[in-house]
């Protein structure tokens, strides 16, 4: 089982900035992924191992209505 600090590409600092530019390259591609699939408002939509949660905002904002219930990642 998986534990604080064992996720192999880091939860540092370095991470998350890794993670904000792969999200700004990656995004138009996710959001068209997204409108293909047919993910819309009131879309029901799980967003498991969020890390900083980027995606998820884009999420939040397809699906306005979403409640947000959360573990925290590992550090
Ligand atoms: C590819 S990243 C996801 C990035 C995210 N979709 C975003 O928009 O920023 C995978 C994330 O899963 C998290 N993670 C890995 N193992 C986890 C675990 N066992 N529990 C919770 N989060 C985990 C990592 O911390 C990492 O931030």
């Amino acid at each position: 089982m998986a534990t604080r600090g064992d996720y192999v590409l880091g939860t540092q600092d370095d991470a998350i900035a890794r993670l904000g530019l792969q999200h700004q390259v990656w995004r138009p591609r996710m959001l068209d992924a997204w409108r293909r699939a047919g993910i819309t408002r009131g879309s029901r939509v799980l967003d498991v191992g969020a890390g900083p949660g980027y995606a998820t905002l884009d999420l939040a904002d397809i699906c306005p209505a979403a409640r947000r219930s959360s573990r925290s990642s590992p550090k």
